[in-house]
């Protein structure tokens, strides 16, 4: 499910006035004196470039833009003078531009190429196959030229970042795409064929477990969940192993991803405003497989396995109810008190699952709670952890990626509203402090594995655009993982 809007993309050398696009994107701080090439450019244009960017009230602030047109005094015919942040390549789209060049700021060696490049190409994303008005005026940006710094060569350095560049934030994009997918294309058994296509191009090994599979192997909560759809309920499991037999026998990284390919609420019904968006609740999964899709190329010395529990929860007469007792795979009982608070009865089975295999690490990414998106908003997701280090180590890795997590407290105390009378628990508590009640019950399943828990529920979709990021899906988590598994593979390798 590859995104064909993807445009080409080159480095090139040889300073800003040799490259022949439609704009040229120049990058600048807040700072007073302009730095190469903007200087050069502005000077080219008799300072007017800088004078009217300043009586336009540009200061130079991440995300401001303006846009000068040179009429033909320069080989670009407009100027898009950018504050730092990458949100030049929207800009590019607006203006209808097929191609553009952005001049990569001298700062940070081939670092700022890719983060440039992979600004851009995030940027320059779209979700457009079911649309066919307006196809006619669409300009579809094609080609992307990064004009390296004066002095600086087209090294392998700077294409090896340009390519991690493109590769990383073509995992996100192909997340992104999954989630912005109608659920009624993508169902369970489709997603599982996504993850069996990304297995055979990247080198994973897949296993898919339907419906009869979950049964067998005591995954109650999960099965419950998944038969009330017709859409079978899958468990995608997707391994990548080291070429080194050394390696391979290593302890494996486990990356878990909540799949509700549509989250109804199923007998406990959402509201129409409530479900509206529901197509999204697999944003965990899609980062999850967007990760699998890159981490051949990272190399790993070690085993990573990414877990996908996929069902779609809808009512209907086979549908599990309010007050049913369900048998988790651990063994656990749990009562049934709200049917939409599903995510945490998958996600319970799969981590106790890949808990099996002792992983030295373990990741989950999930669209879990509302509760999540009143504490943080919709900019911040929130980290959930039985251990500090872990937890510090993914958070670092969310920093180097640009995106955002906030540590949240798991409160033992918190455990009382999930209190049963008939079950060892009940899967749904009171409304205070609900994400941190879905993260302790998630836990219950984890053991002493060190784990993380992600919940993007908030973060998984832009209601509006923002910089580099489009409305709709944002992919996020895949680059927090990639950091993730790049930083270990360093320190273990
Ligand atoms: N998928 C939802 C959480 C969600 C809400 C994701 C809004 C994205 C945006 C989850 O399955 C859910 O319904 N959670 C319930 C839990 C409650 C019933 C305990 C919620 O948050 O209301
Ligand atoms: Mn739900
Ligand atoms: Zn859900």
């Amino acid at each position: 499910m590859a995104d064909d809007s993807t445009p080409s993309f080159a480095l090139t050398a040889g300073g800003p006035f040799r490259t022949r696009s439609d704009v040229l994107v120049l990058f600048t701080d807040e700072s007073p004196k302009p730095a190469a090439p903007l200087d050069a450019v502005d000077r080219a244009l008799d300072g007017k470039l800088l004078r009217a960017a300043r009586e336009e009230g540009f200061r130079g602030k991440a995300d401001q833009t303006f846009v000068f047109h040179t009429h033909g005094r320069l080989s670009a015919e407009r100027i898009v003078v950018a504050g730092l942040g990458p949100a030049a390549q929207r800009d590019g789209e607006r203006l209808r531009a097929k191609t553009v060049t952005l001049a990569v700021p001298a700062v940070n060696g081939a670092a700022a190429v890719q983060a440039v490049a992979e600004g851009a190409a995030l940027g320059a994303y779209q979700f457009d196959r079911y649309r066919t008005n307006g196809r006619d005026e669409r300009v579809d940006l094609q080609s992307v030229r990064l004009l390296l710094p004066e002095g600086v060569d087209r090294t392998r350095v700077a294409e090896q970042a340009l390519a991690a560049a493109l590769r990383v934030a073509g995992a996100a994009n192909f997340a992104r795409t999954l989630v912005n997918e109608p659920a009624a294309h993508l169902t369970p058994e489709k997603l599982a064929e996504e993850a069996a296509a990304v297995g055979k191009t990247h080198r994973l090994q897949v296993k898919v477990s339907g419906p009869k599979e979950l049964k067998r192997l005591r995954m109650g909560m999960f099965s419950a969940v998944g038969q009330g759809s017709t859409n079978g309920p899958r468990l995608i499991e997707l391994a990548y192993r080291p070429k080194k037999t050394a390696d391979q026998r290593r302890q494996p990284v486990a990356l878990v991803g909540k799949a509700i390919t549509f989250d109804s609420g199923g007998l406990s019904l959402k509201t129409a405003e409530g479900m509206a968006d529901m197509k999204t609740d697999m944003a965990g999964s899609a980062a999850v497989l967007g990760a699998m899709s890159v981490v051949a190329t990272l190399a790993p010395p070690f085993p990573v396995i990414g877990y996908l529990g996929a069902a779609e929860n809808m009512p209907s007469g086979e549908a599990y109810r309010p007050g049913d007792v369900l048998i988790s795979r651990l063994g656990k009982t749990v009562e049934v008190t709200n049917t939409d608070a599903e995510g945490r009865l998958v996600l319970g089975d799969v981590l106790s699952y890949a808990v099996e295999q002792k992983p030295s690490a373990v990741i989950d990414l999930a669209t879990l709670t509302g509760a999540c998106v009143v504490a943080l908003g919709l900019w911040m997701g929130g980290a959930f952890s039985n251990d500090d280090a872990l937890a510090e180590e993914v958070l670092t890795a969310a920093r180097r990626a640009g995106e955002s997590f906030w540590r949240m407290p798991l409160i033992e105390l918190q455990k009382e509203t999930l209190r049963s009378e008939v079950a060892d628990m009940k899967n749904a508590g009171d409304r205070w402090g609900g994400a941190i009640t879905a993260a302790v019950f998630l836990k219950e399943f984890v053991g002493q594995t060190p784990w993380v828990h992600l919940d993007i529920a908030g973060t998984s979709q832009a209601m509006r655009e923002r910089g580099y990021q489009s409305k709709g899906a944002t992919g996020v988590g895949v680059r927090t993982l990639v950091e993730f598994l790049k930083g270990r593979a360093t320190r273990d390798g």
